[in-house]
């Protein structure tokens, strides 16, 4: 089989668990490390045993190269994925997968003309426990879902938004902890609820009011179109990193994940799972399911079977994102297209 050559477009933060895995995937072959830094560049190249570019578009006319990752800051996936796949280059975006639905559906139109793939990367669909929710919930033993609720409540300080000029705008970040850290969860509640079709929330600054132009708090409840109603609450003001919680409420259980997951069936039976990484903001937790996202994905490009975290997945929780947004500047209920 023909090895599947790759580049990582952007070499800070999370890069080095997409090279990690890259590294340890089968029939990939990492080709470059790109970044505008080019310090940053060379040294995952040298790390890594692989070359190193600080122009994106140069390597996108290599044929060695196959797919990009892209772990750049959110306002250019959309542009780089674009360009990408103009290229025949398939892509893996970090998420959000753009910082606007419009641009998100253009992504999804590119990918469907070129017939590459286009992921996202909410690798906790891949954590153990939330593998586990969906058993019980697919298998019926849970029953129908009554109400759900979920937080995250994270910490991140001035020093983290001070760091990098893109943080904490709404030109490149798109957002704040709704559209950077929330949407995980965002994305894990849809999942599990079905699709969202009404959201009604607010945003604020608080203790970051000073320092970032965007949300560092903020509440919704969601309708989902199984007629379930979610509440939801994000914060990027705690003084911790928090395991996130989600509670489910079925007919025949209560679903929860606080750290780890219980299960607790109304006959009396209790099923617990312990998740050595629960879903924190901490670093040392964003590997966990990169690894198995990302062995899944070159899978699916070696055998043809269709990666299911896709552009019409991905765009799913940037939309309840952008429909909180909107309902907190309206003070109105928004419906989802
Ligand atoms: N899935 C997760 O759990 C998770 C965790 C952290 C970050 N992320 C996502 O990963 C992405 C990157 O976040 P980060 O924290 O690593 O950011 P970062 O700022 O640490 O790194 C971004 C890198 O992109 C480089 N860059 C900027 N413009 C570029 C260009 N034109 N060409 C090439 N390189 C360019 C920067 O120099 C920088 O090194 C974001 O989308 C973020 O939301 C995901």
């Amino acid at each position: 089989m023909r090895r599947t050559g790759v580049a990582v477009i952007g070499c800070g933060a999370i890069s080095k668990l997409h090279f990690d895995s890259i590294v340890n995937t089968p029939d990939t072959e990492l080709i470059y490390a790109v970044d505008i830094n080019e310090k940053r560049a060379k040294d995952a190249a040298s790390a890594y045993g692989c070359g190193f570019h600080t122009d994106y578009r140069e390597v996108l006319n290599d044929p060695a190269v196959h797919a990009v990752h892209l772990c750049t800051p959110h306002y250019l996936h959309c542009q780089m994925a674009l360009d990408a796949m103009e290229k025949g280059k398939h892509v893996l975006t970090e998420k959000p997968m753009a910082i606007s639905p419009e641009d998100a559906e253009r992504m999804i139109r590119k990918s469907e003309e070129t017939g590459l793939t286009l992921g996202v990367c909410f690798q906790n669909r891949y954590n153990a426990t939330s593998v586990k929710i969906r058993e019980a919930l697919d298998s019926g033993r849970a029953g129908s879902i009554l109400g759900a609720k979920a937080s995250v409540t994270w910490n991140r300080d001035e020093g983290y938004y001070k760091a990098d000029s893109w943080r904490g705008t709404w030109e490149m970040e798109g957002g704040g902890v709704l559209i950077n850290q929330a949407i995980h969860t965002l994305d894990l509640l849809q999942w599990f609820a079905g699709d969202a079709v009404s959201v009604r929330g607010s945003c604020f600054k608080s203790l970051l009011e000073n320092v970032i132009e965007v949300e560092d708090s903020a509440q919704a409840i969601i309708k989902f179109d199984s007629g379930v109603n979610a509440l939801f609450q994000a914060t990027n003001c705690y003084c911790v990193n928090s395991p996130v919680s989600i509670e489910i409420i079925c007919t025949n259980a209560t679903i929860n994940l606080d750290g780890s997951l219980t299960i607790r069936y109304n006959d009396g039976k209790t099923e617990c799972f312990t998740d050595d990484n629960p879903i924190t903001g901490e670093k040392s937790y964003w590997g966990y399911s990169h690894k198995l996202l990302i062995q899944d994905f070159y899978d699916c490009i070696h055998t043809g079977r269709k990666f299911t975290l896709d552009g019409h997945e991905g765009i799913k929780a940037l939309k309840i994102v952008k429909a909180i947004y909107k309902s907190s500047d309206t003070g109105q209920w928004v419906t989802l297209s």
